[in-house]
C-alpha cells in the first residue's frame, strides 16, 4: 500500500514509522527541508534505539528506512492510496492542501487528517470527492501510543470507513470509531481529570501533592493530574480545555481554570519550562515535591474524597459519551486505557463501583453546588432505575 503523509513534524514522522513498519511504502512530505531532515534524523536515532534494546535487528531497521522517501513537493504523493495529514492545526491551511492534494491523487485515494480539534465534516467539505474524508488520530508518540480514533464526518462513505479501519488494525492499532464531535472521545472523555483537580485545588480543598498522589495511589493512575498538566504543557492542555469549552457551547462541564490560565500566561509551562505546578532540574525531574503519606486517619478520608470525585466525573463523562452515542462501550473503554494508559476503562470501572455509588456521588456533587457542571447522565440514571451494568 502506498501511504503519503503530509507534515513531518511529530505526528507525522511517528505515523510514517508505524505505517513502514507495517509494510508500507511511505512518502513523507513538508514544507520545510529542517522538519524533513529531522524526521530523517530522528528516526535513524529510534531504530538504533530499538536495536539496542534488541526488539529490532539491522536488517530489520534498513527494511523500515527503505520504505520510507523523504519528498518536498505534494505532487509527490500522487500514486498513494492513503494520505494522512498532520500539519499546523489551522483550518484554512488544512482546506487549501486538501484541496491542491485532490488534484494529483486517484479518485479512490482516501484522504485523512490527524487533527485534534477540528471538525473532519469541514475539512471535507473542501474536497470534490468529501465522501473520500476521515479523522485517522494518532496518539503522542504514535508509534508507542496504541490506540488510533477513526472519525467518519457525515459526509464519509462507508467503503471510506471500513478500508481505514481495516488499514489501521493491519498497522497493528486499536481502532476506536468516535463521532465528528469536538475531542472525539479520548479529548472530551479526560476533560474532568484536570479539570476536576483543578476545580479541588482551587476550592482549598487540597494542594496539588495531595491530589495528584490520591489520584496514583487510590486509582492506579501513572502521573497525577498536576504532573500530566506539566507534562503534557500548561499551555497546551489549556489550550485544549478552552477549544473544547467553546465547541460544547459554553457547557460549565468543560469550563477552563484561571490556575491554569496564569500559569501559562506565566510562562511556567510544566516540564518543558522547568517550572509549572512543581519545578523540575535539567533532566526533567520533580524537585520540589514532599511525598505525603496517607497514614492518619483524615489523610486516608481527604484522599479518598478527592479520587472518588475526579472518578466519578470521569465515569459521568463516559457515561454521556454513550448516551449520546459518541462511540460504543468497548470503544470509550479502550480509548481511555489505550490513548492516554488509563487504569481502567472508565465503564468497567462504573461497573465495579456499583451504577448505584455513581449516580449517589454526583448527586451529592450537584447537590452541594447547584452547578450544571454536576448534572448526572441520563443514562447512569436510567440504568440504576433498571438495575442495568455496562457490561453483561
Ligand atoms: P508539528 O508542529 O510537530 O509538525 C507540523 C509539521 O507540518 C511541521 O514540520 C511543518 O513544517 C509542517 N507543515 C506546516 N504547514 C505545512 C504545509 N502547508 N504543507 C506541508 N507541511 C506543512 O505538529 P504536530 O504536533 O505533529 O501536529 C500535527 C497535527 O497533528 C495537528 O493537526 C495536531 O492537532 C495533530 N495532533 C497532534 C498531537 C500531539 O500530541 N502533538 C496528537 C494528535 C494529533
Amino acid at each position: 500500500m502506498n501511504v503519503g503523509i503530509i507534515g513531518s513534524g511529530t505526528m507525522g514522522s511517528g505515523i510514517a514509522q508505524v505505517a513502514a513498519t507495517a509494510g508500507c511504502s511511505v512518502k513523507l512530505y513538508d514544507t520545510n527541508q529542517e522538519a524533513l531532515d529531522k524526521a530523517k534524523a530522528s528516526l535513524e536515532k529510534i531504530l538504533n534505539r530499538l536495536i539496542e534494546k534488541g526488539r529490532i535487528d539491522t536488517e530489520e531497521k534498513n527494511r523500515i528506512q527503505s520504505n520510507i522517501t523523504y519528498v518536498d513537493s505534494l505532487k509527490a504523493l500522487a500514486d498513494s492510496n492513503l494520505t494522512i495529514e498532520a500539519i499546523v492545526e489551522n483550518i484554512d491551511i488544512k482546506k487549501k492542501v486538501f484541496s491542491e492534494l485532490e488534484s494529483y491523487v486517484a479518485d479512490d485515494c482516501i484522504i485523512a487528517s490527524n487533527t485534534s480539534s477540528l471538525s473532519i465534516a469541514s475539512i471535507a467539505s473542501s474536497l470534490q470527492k468529501p465522501e473520500r474524508c476521515i479523522g485517522i488520530h494518532f496518539f503522542n508518540p504514535a508509534p508507542l501510543m496504541k490506540l488510533v480514533e477513526v472519525i467518519p464526518a457525515v459526509q464519509t462513505s462507508k467503503t471510506v470507513l471500513d478500508k481505514s479501519v481495516e488499514t489501521i488494525k493491519s498497522w497493528k492499532k486499536t481502532v476506536a470509531v468516535a463521532k465528528d464531535t469536538p475531542g472525539f472521545i479520548v479529548n472530551r472523555v479526560a476533560r474532568p481529570f484536570y479539570g476536576e483537580a483543578l476545580r479541588i485545588y482551587e476550592e482549598g480543598i487540597a494542594d496539588f501533592e495531595t491530589i495528584d498522589h490520591s489520584l496514583k495511589t487510590l486509582g492506579g493512575f501513572r502521573m497525577g493530574p498536576f504532573e500530566l498538566m506539566d507534562f503534557i504543557g500548561n499551555d497546551v492542555n489549556y489550550t485544549v480545555t478552552e477549544t473544547v469549552f467553546t465547541a460544547f457551547y459554553f457547557d460549565p462541564r468543560y469550563k477552563p481554570s484561571f490556575t491554569q490560565k496564569r500559569l501559562s500566561e506565566a510562562g511556567y509551562l510544566g516540564r518543558k519550562s522547568g517550572k509549572g505546578y512543581y519545578d523540575y532540574d535539567s533532566s526533567g525531574k520533580i524537585i520540589n515535591s514532599c511525598h505525603h503519606e496517607l497514614d492518619s486517619g483524615s489523610h486516608e478520608e481527604l484522599a479518598q474524597t478527592i479520587f472518588d470525585r475526579v472518578l466519578v466525573m470521569l465515569i459521568n463523562e463516559a457515561a454521556d459519551a454513550l448516551f449520546l452515542n459518541i462511540a460504543s462501550v468497548e470503544d470509550i473503554d479502550n480509548a481511555m486505557t489505550k490513548g492516554v494508559n488509563y487504569p481502567k476503562g472508565l465503564l468497567a470501572w462504573a461497573d465495579e463501583k456499583g451504577i448505584d455509588w455513581c449516580v449517589t456521588k454526583l448527586d451529592e456533587l450537584y447537590n452541594e453546588y447547584h452547578e450544571d457542571r454536576y448534572r448526572c447522565s441520563p443514562l447512569l440514571r436510567k440504568m440504576n432505575k433498571e438495575n442495568k451494568t455496562f457490561f453483561n
